[in-house]
């Protein structure tokens, strides 16, 4: 990539960040346990979202993707600290207090569905009756027809009516998820984030929640779709935010990502190469304690492509944090 193109992708993330749902920057989360430790869960993660986008943010079990997305909702243990801003309609997420976010951002302006969603339902109420209450929570939607609204919310979630009056240990995992994405959709937030909502779904149902997720993208709002599956966001997503060890080391667009071109990061491609349907290699090793990350690149000790510079973490530039891309930056 040569500097006119650097310029013209940083004019690029310029414009993307005025327009943004939610743009975020220098978003950093530690956990500080007995004993002086530090866990450095998420470390400058930067980017945004544009209405009507779904950004996939993807990455080995771990990697931060879960805590990035309680931080932006205030859902962090009291042993976390976190710095950094995440603006939305002119709110800081990490700066605003308790009340704000309960009173008007979760469910209202940002709508989660949870990686845990059993964790997230009460015990004694019925799914009918979460969905109900959520309908008369976050709508203005009359008593009389409150019944038909959450089934409404059920179906478009692929929740079946035969299990309306279950409770939540009654449900599987798969039926638990598409619980909490029913959940998710009823507020109609214009910001989405939704956690691993294909996990325990059969491939159909898989695909049915993804396109329910996309046309919600489609109908102007922001998706963050969180996923192991990447099979899942190069069906969804506009683009591919790649976490390694806290840090995001890759964003670029799914159609190039997942395409003939590929990432650049050698992490991504890593990821991708490990696909069945590709070349069906693993990444060597393991990811890096995160409480115990090195001073430079923490993907070095597993990445073909290290060298003495590699000693010196990256920042990311024009889309990639790699000081040997696989197309070099200017
Ligand atoms: N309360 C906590 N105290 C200390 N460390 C924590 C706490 N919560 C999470 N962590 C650590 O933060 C790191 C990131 O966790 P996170 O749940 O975000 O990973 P993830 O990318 O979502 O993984 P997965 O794909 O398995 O869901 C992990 O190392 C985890 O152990
Ligand atoms: S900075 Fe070096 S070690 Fe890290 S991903 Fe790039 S080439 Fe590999
Ligand atoms: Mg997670």
């Amino acid at each position: 990539m040569n500097a006119r193109v650097a310029r013209a992708l940083d004019a690029v993330t310029a414009e993307r960040a005025e327009n943004a749902l939610l743009s975020v920057r220098g978003l950093t989360v530690r956990f500080r346990l007995r004993g002086g430790r530090t866990v450095a869960a998420v470390t400058d993660a930067d980017f945004d979202l544009a209405p009507g986008e779904c950004l996939a943010l993807v990455g080995e079990s771990g990697c931060g993707k879960s805590v990035l997305a309680s931080a932006l909702l205030g859902l962090l243990p009291a042993n976390a600290e976190t710095a950094g801003t995440a603006l939305v309609d002119g709110t800081d997420l990490l700066a605003a207090g308790e009340k704000t976010l309960a009173r008007s951002v979760r469910g209202r302006r940002i709508g989660l569905v949870p990686q845990s969603p059993a964790a997230h339902l009460t015990p004694v109420r019925t799914v009918r009756a979460h969905l109900e209450e959520t309908v008369r929570a976050l709508t203005t939607t009359p008593r009389s027809r409150r019944r038909k609204a959450a089934e409404d919310a059920a179906d478009r979630a692929a929740f079946p009516a035969t299990h309306l009056d279950a409770y939540p240990h009654e449900l599987s995992g798969g039926l638990a998820q598409r619980a909490a994405t029913a959940l998710a959709l009823i507020g109609d937030a214009p910001l989405l984030l939704a956690d691993e909502p294909t996990t325990g779904l059969d491939r159909d149902l898989v695909e049915r929640t993804a396109d329910e997720l996309r046309r919600h993208a489609d109908d102007g709002r922001g998706l963050l779709l969180i996923t192991h599956d990447l099979t899942a966001a190069a069906r969804i997503a506009d683009r591919v935010a790649v976490m390694y060890a806290g840090r995001i080391v890759e964003t670029a667009p799914a159609h190039r990502f997942f395409g003939a071109t590929g990432p650049d990061h050698p992490y991504a491609r890593g990821l991708l190469d490990a696909l069945p349907d590709r070349a069906f290699t693993p990444i060597p090793g393991m990811p890096p304690e995160l409480s115990d990350l090195p001073e430079g690149c923490a993907f070095a000790p597993r990445c073909p492509r290290a060298t003495d510079l590699c000693a010196t973490a990256p920042a990311l530039h024009a889309g990639v944090a790699c000081h040997h891309p696989e197309r070099p930056r200017a």
